[in-house]
């Protein structure tokens, strides 16, 4: 067995590129801000975020969402204004979730697809506010159904076909508020697809579906089920429609089906426990990724901070970088505003 130095040379050898030791000091390309700046493989712009913002009724309200400190529920009317400011910091989208009461919640989720519910109250603001951002959806039963899941319940069954249904119903009533981009975020079995030829068949055409096709079943949703009055609804749990955590080819397999449907964007959710299921979707298809830095993952960071135990600010910008990092395109992320007035200084 040659000693490791030896070794390492003949390494040095097979790739030229990589010099030994003392010719290689890695460390000279670390040695200052700008010689750093030059090498640096990844950066975050405020043009990779998508704003998720929550809404609810009233006039003139912005309630704080104590599971998520700096978050807060605005009012529809408020809503139109903060699009307006994220978008001058450069934030190219938003993607709206309604908070609703227990009485807007019924068995057969009829609020979920009434064009003036609050979601679709608030896509028609952002549009009048501010025309040139995008807006986002998401389409799922949850913040409508009588139980808190995403699906219709029958017979303790999540049903699947007529979910597809009326998730069709509210994509349709989103288009014709002027969305731009759908997020079903339901886990349903064949809802791209149906809802892709019902967008084709009424005219929507230009309409974009970014699916949550990589939606696993995590814990990391508790705060942002407290955001929109979900978590006392959610009877039993989601783990017969959202996928297994332990499950990677299961998530390629998704995401190849939702592509195939006719998704123009794809989503994986949670952010920073799945960048390597990122990494994976970006290398295997190539397509537009983005991943959801969801409401656990940002209540850690801001737990943590507010202890004094992480430098809050430097961890932000380090999780954002580490999507970017992993091949994502964008990241959805409650950080977005603050996030884009560090960057731009
Ligand atoms: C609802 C939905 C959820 C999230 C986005 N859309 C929660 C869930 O599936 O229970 C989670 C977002 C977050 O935690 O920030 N279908």
């Amino acid at each position: 067995m040659p000693p490791v130095g030896e070794l390492f040379k003949e390494v040095c050898q097979m790739r030229p590129t990589i010099a030994s030791f003392p010719s290689a000091r890695p460390r000279r390309a670390r040695q200052s801000p700008a010689i750093r700046s030059m090498v640096r493989e990844n950066v975050v712009t405020p043009a990779d975020f998508i704003w998720p913002v929550f809404v609810r009724d009233g006039t003139g309200v912005e309630e704080p969402v104590p599971s998520m400190p700096g978050v807060v529920r605005r009012s529809v009317d408020l809503i139109g204004a903060a699009a307006k400011e994220a978008y001058g910091l450069g934030i190219p989208a938003i993607c709206v979730f309604p908070y609703t009461s227990m009485d807007a919640r019924t068995e057969d989720c009829a609020m979920a697809w009434d064009r003036d519910n609050i979601a679709n109250r608030a896509i028609r603001e952002i549009k009048d506010a501010v025309p040139e951002m995008a807006v986002m959806t998401d389409i799922a039963l949850d913040p409508y159904n009588i139980n808190g899941h995403d699906g219709f319940v029958v017979n303790g069954e999540i049903v699947n076909d007529r979910t597809v249904e009326a998730l069709v119903k509210m994509a349709l009533a989103q288009a014709d508020c002027g969305a731009d981009i759908l997020g079903p975020s339901d886990m349903m079995d064949g809802r791209i697809g149906a809802i892709r030829s019902a967008l084709e068949a009424e005219g929507h055409q230009r309409v974009m579906i970014l699916s949550y096709a990589a939606k696993f079943a995590s814990a990391f949703y508790g705060p942002f089920r407290d955001a929109v009055g979900a978590s006392s609804a959610l009877t039993g749990d989601k783990n017969t429609y959202q996928i297994d955590p332990a499950n990677s080819d299961e998530a390629l397999r998704m995401i190849e089906r939702d592509l195939a449907e006719g998704a123009d964007m794809v989503m994986v959710k949670p952010g920073l426990p799945y960048l390597d299921v990122c990494r994976r979707v970006k290398d295997t298809f190539g397509a537009p990724t983005f991943a959801y830095q969801v409401s656990g993952e940002f209540a850690m960071i801001r737990a943590a901070a507010e202890n004094g135990w992480i430098d809050g600010q430097k961890v932000m910008l380090e999780s954002l970088t580490a999507f970017k990092r992993a091949g994502c395109d964008g990241v959805l992320t409650y950080f977005a505003p603050e996030a884009a007035k560090v960057l731009l200084g």
